[in-house]
C-alpha cells in the first residue's frame, strides 16, 4: 500500500496535548508549525517545549545539536493560514464537535488537496467530523495519550470513509514518531477510552457516595490492581473538563446509563476545579507543581 510523504506537521491547539505534539514531531525531525488562537497559549506551549527540550538535552537523552536544530523546526503562529503546506494536520483544540466541525471546515479551505487532516479527539466520530469537509477519505483520528512525547501508544481512528492510503500514511507516520500503533473502528470512545472513562466514573461515584476518601480510592486502584497512579488522579492528569465532554459523548452516542457522568464531576467541573492544569481539581496542587503543566513532570 502507498504511503504519502509527510515532511511538514501542522498542529492545532497549543494546550496540554497539542504542545507535547509538536515537541514530539519536531524531535522526530519534522517541520512544525503550532497555532493556537490564544496568543497566552502559545506563550505557554512553546516555553514548555522549551524547558522540556532543555531537559532532554541536560539528561543526555538527545544532542545539545538536535534539541537546537527541533527548535529552529518548531514555529509558532496565531494565523491559521499558516499551516497552508503543511502534509499532514493534527487537531488538538478543545473536545467540542461543533468547534472542531467548524475547525475541519476551514482547515478544508486553506489546506493542499492531498492534505491528512488528523483528530487527536478522545471520543468526537471521525466520521461526523469529516462530514464536515469535502475531503472525508482523507480525515482520521490520530489519538496520542497525555503526555504525548513520554506516552508510548497512538490510537489510529477510521472513519467510515477513511482511505486505505491514509490509514497507512498515519500509521507510517506514528511509528516515525516512535509509537505502536492499535486500530479502532469510528464508535464512541474507541478503545482505550471506552474502558477507562466508566472506571474514572465509578471512582467519582465511590468518591460522591462515601464509599471511601480520594486517597484510598486511588492506593486501592494503584496497589491492588498495579496501575501507575490511581483513577481520580489520573482524571486530574487528564483534565475534568475533557473526562467530563468524553462521558457526554459516551452517554449520548451509546445511549445506556452506565455512562452518566457522575454529579460531583460535573460540579467539579461548574467550579472550574479542571485538574492539574488548573492547579486544582480532585486534589489541590497550587503549592506542590505551580505550572500544572503535565511535562513539567519530566
Ligand atoms: P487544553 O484545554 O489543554 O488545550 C486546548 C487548546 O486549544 C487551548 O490552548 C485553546 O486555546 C485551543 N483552542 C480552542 N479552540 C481553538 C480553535 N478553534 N483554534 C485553535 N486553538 C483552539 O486541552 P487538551 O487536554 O490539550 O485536549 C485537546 C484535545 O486532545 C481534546 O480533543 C482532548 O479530548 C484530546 N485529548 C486529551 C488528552 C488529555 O489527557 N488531556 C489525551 C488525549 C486526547
Amino acid at each position: 500500500m502507498a504511503t504519502a510523504a509527510v515532511e511538514v506537521i501542522g498542529v492545532v491547539g497549543g494546550g496540554q496535548m497539542g504542545s507535547g505534539i509538536a515537541q514530539l514531531a519536531a524531535v522526530a525531525g519534522f517541520d512544525v508549525w503550532l497555532h493556537d488562537t490564544e496568543p497566552s497559549a502559545l506563550q505557554r506551549a512553546q516555553k514548555s517545549i522549551v524547558d522540556s527540550i532543555r531537559h532532554l538535552v541536560s539528561k543526555g537523552q538527545i544532542s545539545q545539536f538536535a534539541g537546537t536544530s527541533s527548535l529552529n523546526r518548531l514555529r509558532c503562529t496565531s494565523n491559521l493560514e499558516d499551516l497552508r503546506t503543511s502534509d499532514v494536520i493534527i487537531e488538538a483544540i478543545v473536545e467540542s464537535e461543533v468547534v472542531k466541525k467548524k475547525l475541519f471546515l476551514e482547515l478544508d479551505k486553506i489546506v493542499k488537496e492531498s492534505t491528512i487532516l488528523a483528530s487527536n479527539t478522545s471520543s468526537i466520530s471521525i466520521t461526523r467530523l469529516a462530514s464536515s469537509t469535502s475531503r472525508p477519505s482523507k480525515v482520521v483520528g490520530m489519538h496520542f495519550m497525555n503526555p504525548p512525547p513520554i506516552m508510548k501508544l497512538i490510537e489510529i481512528v477510521r472513519g467510515a470513509d477513511t482511505s486505505d492510503e491514509v490509514f497507512m500514511t498515519i500509521k507510517t507516520l506514528a511509528e516515525r514518531l516512535g509509537k505502536t500503533v492499535i486500530c479502532s473502528q469510528d464508535f464512541p470512545g474507541f478503545i482505550v477510552n471506552r474502558i477507562l472513562m466508566p472506571m474514572i466514573n465509578e471512582a467519582f461515584y465511590a468518591l460522591y457516595t462515601g464509599v471511601a476518601t480520594k486517597e484510598d480510592i486511588d492506593t486501592g486502584m494503584k496497589l491492588g490492581t498495579n496501575h501507575p497512579m490511581g483513577p481520580l488522579q489520573l482524571a486530574d492528569f487528564i483534565g475534568l473538563d475533557v473526562c467530563l465532554a468524553i462521558l457526554k459523548v459516551l452517554y449520548e452516542g451509546l445511549g445506556d446509563s452506565k455512562y452518566s457522568p457522575c454529579p460531583l464531576l460535573v460540579q467539579y467541573v461548574d467550579a472550574g476545579r479542571l485538574g492539574r492544569k488548573r492547579g486544582i481539581g480532585v486534589y489541590n496542587y497550587q503549592n506542590k507543581t505551580p505550572s500544572g503543566h503535565p511535562l513539567s513532570a519530566l
